[in-house]
């Protein structure tokens, strides 16, 4: 017997069907998925499947639903850690230093986490063993947002916004923000959105510092349209169906 059929419990063929693929992966119970796919709105390996009969490999399939990528491989992790501050953005420390691999003991595979934080930075990391995803979040091609907020010394100029659009060299090569939000002012202190699609090391910290606003905290709160909800600092959760289509959709997947 086929490893699928056995996890299946389904007849003596080979592959599972599609509106049972869809309804495992949450998309929509099984009747209303073989009224997607009869509507013409479910791809298979690029191509349009309206036939009720089809079976897939759920290892193997690339499905959309309208458009959107579906994840139907249950062997495919997709977490969101809200990095707190002092972790180092590695999955193991030679040194003994808290790390984040410290929260990942339990789960099991190999995980890489999208990008890093530094150790001082807290806020939204990406968590997963889907390779070619983690590959294309990161490389700036894909021109995927993050999103941060940082606290700095005001008061902010009125030009700074401009400034930044524009660009602003750094030792490595200049970097412009996709855009620059004053979001609240206190005390002398301002806080600020600043959204890019850069990843090179410290970039906002260099940024600001370079623009006479040093970070004093530094908070990613989203990457593409993935966002940092209520979860506490060192809280991990499983992102849902939307949020995995939207990050396959942003890089073309
Ligand atoms: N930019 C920084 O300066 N630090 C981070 O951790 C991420 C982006």
């Amino acid at each position: 017997m086929s490893e699928n059929r056995s996890r299946t419990n389904e007849p003596d063929v080979e592959g599972v069907r599609l509106q049972k693929v869809l309804s495992q992966a949450g998309v929509a119970s099984r009747r209303a998925a073989e009224q997607m796919i009869v509507e013409g709105r479910v791809e298979v390996d690029g191509s349009v499947v309206m036939e009720l009969g089809r079976r897939v490999d759920p290892e193997t399939a690339v499905i959309h639903v309208d458009g959107t990528r579906v994840a139907v491989n249950s062997d495919r992790t997709h977490l969101l850690l809200n990095k707190p501050t002092g972790i180092l953005c590695t999955m193991s420390d030679d040194q003994g230093r808290p790390c984040i691999g410290d929260y990942l003991r339990e789960r099991q595979g190999r995980l890489y986490h999208v990008g890093r934080l530094d150790v001082d930075t807290e806020g939204l990391l990406l968590i997963t063993n889907d390779g070619e995803l983690a590959h294309r979040l990161m490389h700036p091609s894909y021109r995927v947002l993050k999103t941060y907020l940082a606290e700095v010394p005001g008061p902010i100029p009125k030009g700074l916004g401009r400034e930044l659009r524009k660009g602003v060299e750094l030792d490595d090569g200049p970097v412009k923000v996709d855009s620059f939000k004053l979001v609240d002012v206190n005390d002398g202190r301002a806080l600020v959105e600043v959204v890019l699609h850069e990843g090179r090391k410290h970039v906002v910290r260099r940024l600001l510092k370079q623009v006479g606003h040093p970070v004093q905290r530094l908070v990613r709160t989203a990457i593409g349209d993935v966002r940092l909800t209520s979860e506490r600092p060192g809280a991990i959760r499983p992102l849902d169906r939307k949020e995995i289509g939207s990050l396959y959709r942003a890089v073309g997947l």
